[in-house]
């Protein structure tokens, strides 16, 4: 008998993985690649920096296990990408490096940075491109992994009347609810003239790949334009819901101290796990800016 559903598969994407500059092995089948044979910490050469290009779009979470890197290779290496984001909880502070947001969770952390499904700051009219994590010490006990979603796979999973209905529309990214709540947390003022909003379509193609990205996440999405709010509220927990609940989706980073991990921010979510309390994980993040707003 013929089935009268499509199967859930992911489509497997075919790629060159023929690296000559370094290994690589694959995390999932869709997402996510682990990296070795790399010193981040030395100017890398234009062949090194093209192949690395080349790994970042085809898996892209690429994680770099066994590196030293200080503050400023941090930030040398995500310069190689972009001009570097500075967060908007950091921005006129007086830090060294504005550039590197620590990404600290402690006994005394009220919350941990990311503990729940989210795209970087896509309050921001042009949200990050991507981000480079650096864990420098993980937990005694364990844990403190971070489960990445792969967005083209999302877009992909979806029925294809659900990708015709939400095809054109555009929804609310606001940067209200996780900062105001973080702020809260922490006893900082809300900064003058409130945080980022701003519209994005909820498809939209990736600017270099040009596949097709399910572009809405938990941490900011709060509205789908001209639905009832009712109606927003459904649509968005269903899609909410799909990444969550899909673990096929997923790939999972497990740290060891001294990794960095980058990530494009443009096709993938990303929940940071807090399993480890009261053991404490230490690291900062490097987020280079996006060139593009994203577009359907
Ligand atoms: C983040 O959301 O950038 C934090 C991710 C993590 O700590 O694993």
């Amino acid at each position: 008998m013929a089935l009268d559903h499509k199967p859930d598969h992911v489509p497997v994407v075919e790629r060159n993985l023929d690296y000559t500059h370094f290994e690589l092995r694959s995390l999932s089948p869709h997402l996510g690649a682990e990296v070795r044979g790399l010193d981040l910490s030395q100017p890398l050469s234009a062949a090194q920096q093209a192949e690395l290009r080349r790994a970042f779009l085809d898996w892209s979470v690429l994680v770099f296990p066994e590196q030293q890197l200080a503050a400023e290779h941090h930030k040398a290496l995500g310069r190689l990408f972009g001009e570097l984001h500075v967060h908007p909880q950091l921005r006129g502070s007086d830090m060294k490096h504005p550039e590197v947001l620590p990404v600290v969770t402690n006994e005394n952390s009220p919350f941990t940075p990311g503990d729940g499904w989210h795209t970087d700051v896509t309050c921001d009219e042009i949200p990050p491109l991507g981000s480079m994590l650096y864990v420098r010490e993980t937990p005694s006990c364990g844990g403190g992994d971070t489960l990445f979603a792969d967005m083209y796979a999302a877009y992909e999973l979806l029925s294809d009347p659900m990708k015709e209905f939400l095809e054109g529309l555009t929804a609310i990214h606001d940067g209200a609810g996780p900062y105001n709540e973080q702020a809260e947390l922490l006893g900082l003022p809300t900064p003058e003239g409130g945080h980022p909003r701003t519209e994005h379509p909820v498809v939209i193609r990736h600017p270099e790949t040009g596949r097709k990205i399910l572009f809405v996440n938990s941490g900011f999405t709060t509205r789908i334009v001209g639905l009832s709010s009712a109606e927003s509220r459904g649509v968005l927990d269903i899609l909410f819901r799909h990444i969550e609940s899909n673990p096929k989706l997923w790939c999972r980073v497990s740290w060891q101290p001294n990794t960095l991990t980058f990530w494009d921010n443009r096709c993938t979510q990303h929940h940071a796990i807090w399993d480890y309390y009261p053991h404490a994980r230490i690291g900062g993040r490097v987020s280079i800016l996006g060139t593009t707003r994203p577009t359907a």
